[in-house]
């Protein structure tokens, strides 16, 4: 939500920003700006829209000039506009901040401000801080002291950069809460800043994660570090291994495509090193699991949000079924305020693409302040979610770009079978044979996944059948219930169509009144252990004249003489079966978005890290 970068050096500021924020463009692309310090002042493009008007503005209107900083919104406060955009500029026109966060306390400040006659330029809570820094200046603090005393001030989970043209050799930044990331780059007589690592890999691996209540002071030589109570800190130095060229497009036509595509991969990788087929064991040494650790558990919560909570209810499924431990599946923006009964013997399990979301954190910190042992699932190196957990599992799947969360939601299905299964291995609920041929099922999933994919065409037909309609209805049952779900956010969210995913044996209890000609009803009806019983849905379904198109295993006759379209997929394992129900519905989506010729990777309200409450 919202990205930023930074850079303190040498070389003019403002490509390099350009081309950060365009890694970051995920997180937010309602408005953008950059602002750079230039012959001893502060120069300052921002419009509405994408980063590419912004681009075009630059190239007709050029600044240059170092340090810089840029911003990529999604608004909270003040609708999306020039205006709106970031940076902020302070009324001497000397100090300039960008903000990714909330300040919760705006109206108190701005009113307080605006007594004192402090003209505000925007409808933002971000411009009061620049005014609040300005205002310390006024009163006889250096540009560090008066970013210290405002970044007191602030309420609420931000992440501020500032620069001053009285000071040009620094960028202030600093860490309030859990509003998103920030990473600070280390470069040769040059540093970076950024909300995520993509925005500065291709200028250096070596960075440093700001934690909480932290501020860094940055210049090109330097980085310091401390504590918003004063307290110096030596920051870690940590070293980032991915390649820049996994973030991007390659041949294909949108970042959601390819992510699609490289499921194969992502979950060879989530295997590799994890199983030991020959000895028929799940090996998960991020998590610190002990066998008396996984003696003592009563309880798991999972706790996650949209398509990772998805995840998370099939990981209930698994889990109970496999390890016999009870699960208990809260949405992160529930869990705090559903006063959750745990203690330490009770497991709070975060998934997370981002690693950032704030409801996600939010209940990790619940979890962590009722005594519980905190995990978590994350795809970010090095985010959040990643570095408070007590143990973590990670996604093995490279950065996901495309707003549609795909990939990263077929791995932690995997990684939550592995849990389940070393689970069942440390409190003996499994016995060897059983799990053996568990753990041998997961040496199918790759090449399913593969045949599945392979199978595109069929599923472009049926988009093209489908590209006009208003609403959609997705059923299924069992494990594969939140499948269907997941198939109605993946079209919601990139197509604009109204989709709803049902436990299909609940729709006779109201929803079937939706049923009529017009309703297209996907129904994920493959052989495993729910067959018969999607059979009778299938059969209400018609009989209202609905439209049914089938996710069936290949060779099912009869449910292909029920349906109107079928989209065909191999046989699997059914503990596994969600790793391959799903792909069908992630390319479902996928090209009817595109057949209504709708911007895939940025559908329209959203973005990618949900770093506000
Ligand atoms: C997925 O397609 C969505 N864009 C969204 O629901 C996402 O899964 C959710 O915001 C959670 O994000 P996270 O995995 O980064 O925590």
């Amino acid at each position: 939500m919202c990205g930023i970068v930074g850079y303190v050096g040498p070389r003019d500021a403002t490509p390099i920003i350009l081309n950060g924020l365009k890694r970051l463009e995920y997180r937010g692309y309602d408005s953008a700006g950059v602002a750079v310090v230039q012959n001893g002042g502060i120069e300052l493009r921002r419009d509405a829209g994408k980063l590419s008007n912004l681009a075009d503005l630059v190239s007709q209107q050029p600044i240059s000039g170092a340090p810089g900083i840029g911003h990529t919104r999604w608004a909270t406060h003040g609708a999306p506009s020039a205006r709106n955009a970031h940076p902020h500029l302070g009324t001497t026109g000397r100090v300039v901040v960008v903000h990714n966060g909330i300040v919760e306390n705006y109206l108190e400040l701005k009113d307080e401000l605006a007594a004192e006659g402090i003209p505000f330029n925007s409808d933002t809570d971000t411009e009061t801080i620049v005014h609040l820094v300005e205002r310390h200046q006024a009163s006889g603090l250096d540009f560090t002291s008066a970013a210290h005393a405002t970044f007191e001030q602030v309420q609420g989970a931000s992440v501020i950069l500032l620069i001053s043209a009285d000071e040009p050799d620094k960028i202030i930044c600093a860490r309030l809460g859990n509003a998103g990331g920030v990473v600070i780059g280390l470069g040769n007589g040059e540093n970076f800043l950024a909300s995520d690592i993509p925005a500065i890999l291709e200028h250096t691996r070596r960075v440093i994660f700001l934690e909480s209540r932290q501020m860094a002071i940055v210049t090109r030589d330097g980085i310091q570090i401390q504590t918003l109570e004063g307290s110096p800190v030596k920051p870690e130095i940590h070293s980032i291994a991915f390649d820049p060229v996994a973030a991007e497009k390659g041949e294909f036509r949108h970042f959601m495509q390819k992510e699609i595509h490289e499921q194969v991969r992502a979950l060879t990788d989530t295997l590799a090193g994890r199983v030991d087929f020959s000895a028929g064991k799940i090996r998960l040494p991020e998590l610190n699991l002990t066998p008396e650790i996984a003696c003592r558990l009563q309880k798991i919560y999972i706790t996650a949000c949209g398509t990772a909570a998805y995840a998370g209810m099939v990981g209930k499924y698994l889990i109970e079924k496999i390890a016999r431990l009870p699960v208990e599946v809260v949405i992160g923006s529930e869990f705090r305020y559903s006063d959750p009964i745990v203690d330490e013997n009770t497991v709070v399990l975060a998934i997370s693409q981002s690693g950032e979301t704030a409801d996600t954190l939010a209940a990790m910190e619940e979890g962590r302040k009722k005594g519980a042992l905190v995990w978590s699932i994350v795809n970010a190196i090095g985010s959040q979610a990643m570095r408070i957990a007590d143990g973590a599992i990670s996604m093995q799947t490279g950065p996901e770009i495309g707003v549609a969360s795909t990939k990263a939601f077929t791995a932690p299905l995997v990684d939550l079978y592995m849990l389940a299964i070393l689970l069942a291995d440390l409190r003996g609920t499994l016995d060897e044979q059983a799990r053996r041929a568990l753990v041998a099922d997961l040496r199918l999933i790759p090449h399913l996944v593969g045949r599945t994919l392979a199978r595109e065409p069929q599923v472009v037909k049926v988009a093209r059948a489908l590209k006009d309609i208003r609403d959609c209805l997705y059923l299924g049952r069992g494990i594969n219930m939140p499948i269907a779900y997941e198939g109605a956010l993946k079209l919601k969210e990139i197509s604009y169509v109204h989709a709803e995913g049902y436990p299909a044996g609940e729709m006779k209890h109201g929803p079937i009144a939706l049923i009529d000609e017009h309703m297209p009803v996907i129904c994920i009806a493959i052989q495993d252990p729910w067959h018969e019983k999607m059979i009778s849905q299938i059969q209400q379904a018609r009989a209202r004249n609905g439209r049914v198109i089938t996710l069936a295993t290949d060779g099912d006759e009869l449910v292909e003489g029920m349906s109107e379209h079928v989209l065909w997929v191999p046989e699997a394992p059914w503990l596994l079966s969600p790793v391959v129900t799903v792909i069908p519905l992630q390319l479902l989506a996928y090209h009817i978005a595109t057949l209504r010729g709708l911007d895939v990777d940025q559908p329209r309200n959203l973005a990618k890290s949900v770093t506000v409450e």
